[in-house]
């Protein structure tokens, strides 16, 4: 990947007050970008920083996995942690600044407040992962408290996640401007996650399916099908009945409440969940009538 600002020197960041004192120099005067990630970059991840590049005069990627939003203990210790790369792809495309805390300093004693998202965290993911929207908003909320950006990055794949990011923003009058960036795929349509690294051959063959049956369900639509259930049994053809892949969700949404619609009446977003054997993958697309 070409360097995309070599004239930038990235410095890591692991503590609040320094960053702090980093930023408040240029508060008001130029344009603070905000990249909340968990790390493993991946070109998705780039196509963030590189927008964020585009449009501010300081890009802070943050690194942290957030315990809070995980469910699953195991979940939590398998997520990969590549900070050493991750700072190589920060340098490559100009980032600023990583902020790079441990637990201990974005959470010095447990909680006691957090944010309610309210039904908006319920339903799709939220339904079978309770809590993470809560841990979501929570640090999303503290990073930007700690940074506060004129302006953050956030990915379309995550679309509930957006959602409720934006809802927040909106709910809570924050003064920063949300920006939605494209999802990035490979050839055959699989969206980057920083979890496919941990599916095997068969399972990396497989994981395509979800995309294939969110594109069918897009298809069905394009083409003046409007009976909910014709499309979504249209779609869940396209996944393979194995073992190894087990579909959690796959629905027609409302694109603005996340709600499942009756009928198709406007345009609607097909959001899916796929287990390929011990993989959580999650994606969606924006269907037109
Ligand atoms: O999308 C993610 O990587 C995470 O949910 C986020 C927004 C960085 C919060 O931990």
């Amino acid at each position: 990947v070409a360097r995309f600002n070599p004239t930038v020197t990235t410095e890591k960041i692991e503590h609040i007050s320094p960053l702090r004192e980093r930023l408040d120099s240029l508060r008001g005067k130029s344009v603070i970008g905000l990249v909340p990630t968990m790390g493993a970059l991946h070109a998705g991840h780039v196509k963030l920083i590189d927008t964020a590049r585009q449009e501010c005069d300081c890009v802070v990627v943050s690194v942290f996995v957030n315990p809070l939003q995980f469910d699953r203990q195991e979940d939590l210790s398998r997520y990969p942690r590549t900070l050493e790369a991750d700072m190589t792809i920060c340098r490559d495309r100009g980032v600023d600044v990583v902020f790079a805390p441990a637990a201990a300093e974005m959470y010095p004693t447990p909680p006691a407040c957090s944010v309610d998202v309210g039904r908006l965290g319920d339903q799709l993911c939220g339904k079978y992962r309770p809590g993470h929207f809560r841990g979501v908003a929570t640090v999303v909320l503290k990073l930007f408290q700690i940074v506060q950006p004129n302006r953050a990055y956030f990915g379309e794949k995550d679309a509930q996640q957006l959602t409720i990011v934006k809802r927040m923003g909106s709910d809570f009058n924050l003064p920063i401007s949300i920006v939605e960036v494209a999802t990035v795929r490979e050839a055959d349509g699989l969206a980057l996650s920083s979890r496919n690294r941990h599916l095997s051959g068969p399972e990396r063959q497989s994981a395509a399916a979800l995309y294939r049956a969110l594109r069918e369900a897009q298809r069905q639509i394009a083409n003046g099908e409007r009976d909910v259930s014709t499309i979504i049994t249209a779609a869940m053809a396209e996944i393979p009945r194995t073992d190894t892949v087990r579909l959690e969700y796959l629905e027609l949404v409302d694109p603005g409440e996340m709600e499942p619609v009756p009928s198709i009446r406007g345009p609607v977003r097909a959001v899916g969940a796929l287990w390929v054997g011990a993989t959580r993958l999650i994606d969606n697309v924006l269907c037109a009538p």
